[in-house]
């Protein structure tokens, strides 16, 4: 029996932002188990979204915990805008041109949760040394910077190696996500999933969604015994 607590969150990114509120009310009554905030600067990525206004504006609506991704080169300089804004978790990036051992203390002093996140071709061996700081891992699925693109399987087996060296470590991932490719990252190890625009599309049923993808993912997980 598969013990591991599973956290479905969806991503803002793939919401109306028009209908930013009506978005979060969706997720919450719909079961999930946070919101996912992408933050991009049009440097560390080639797009820009949101700040820590947008932030504050969800955390007014929902109660959910906010996983607030910060894909830009200097996080520092913003993290505490974005910790004052309601973020629960900030997920910086290793890539970044900071000291992420020092922003990884940083955040968690403020109380939050520090994630350390990986681009798909960073290797597993650099969030080791940052073990003892980081409460989340994430391996970024798809290059990051938009939402909407194709799940890159070759993250797996880093996935896979990064449960096997870290077993107590909430291991995430990000880009690509539907019930087949989140089963497959579960069964990897992986067990939060930041999931855009397959449970964000036209219809609004949500809910089913989530159950489904919930039940793809326990499938996978009975099947690995
Ligand atoms: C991509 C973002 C993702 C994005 C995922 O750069 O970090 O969080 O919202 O979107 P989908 O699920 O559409 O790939
Ligand atoms: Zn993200």
């Amino acid at each position: 029996m598969n013990t591991r607590s599973i956290r479905i969150l969806p991503s803002l990114l793939a919401a109306d932002m028009g209908r930013l509120a009506e978005a979060c009310r969706l997720a919450e009554s719909a079961g999930a188990d946070g919101l996912h905030v992408d933050i991009m600067d049009s440097h560390f990525v080639p797009n820009l979204s949101m700040g820590p206004d947008v932030v504050r504006a969800a955390r007014r609506v929902t109660k959910l915990p906010l996983s607030v991704h910060l894909m830009m080169s200097r996080p520092d300089g913003l993290a505490d805008a974005f910790l004052d804004a309601g973020a629960n978790t900030l997920l910086i990036h290793v890539e970044a041109r900071c000291d992420p051992a020092a922003l990884l203390g940083r955040i968690r002093e403020r109380g939050a949760r520090a994630g350390l996140t990986l681009n798909p071709e960073t290797p597993a061996e650099a969030a080791l040394p940052y073990r003892e700081r980081a409460d989340e891992i994430l391996c970024m699925t798809v290059h990051p910077g938009f939402g909407g693109q194709s799940f890159l399987e070759e993250v797996l087996p880093k996935i896979r190696g990064l449960r096997e060296a870290l077993p107590g470590m909430a291991l995430s991932v990000d880009g690509g996500l539907n019930d087949e490719t989140t089963a497959r990252c579960a069964e990897a190890g992986a067990d939060i999933f930041l999931v855009g625009s397959s449970l964000f599309t036209a219809d609004g049923d949500m809910a089913a969604r989530i159950r489904s993808m919930r039940a793809a993912i326990q499938k996978s997980l009975a099947g690995r015994g």
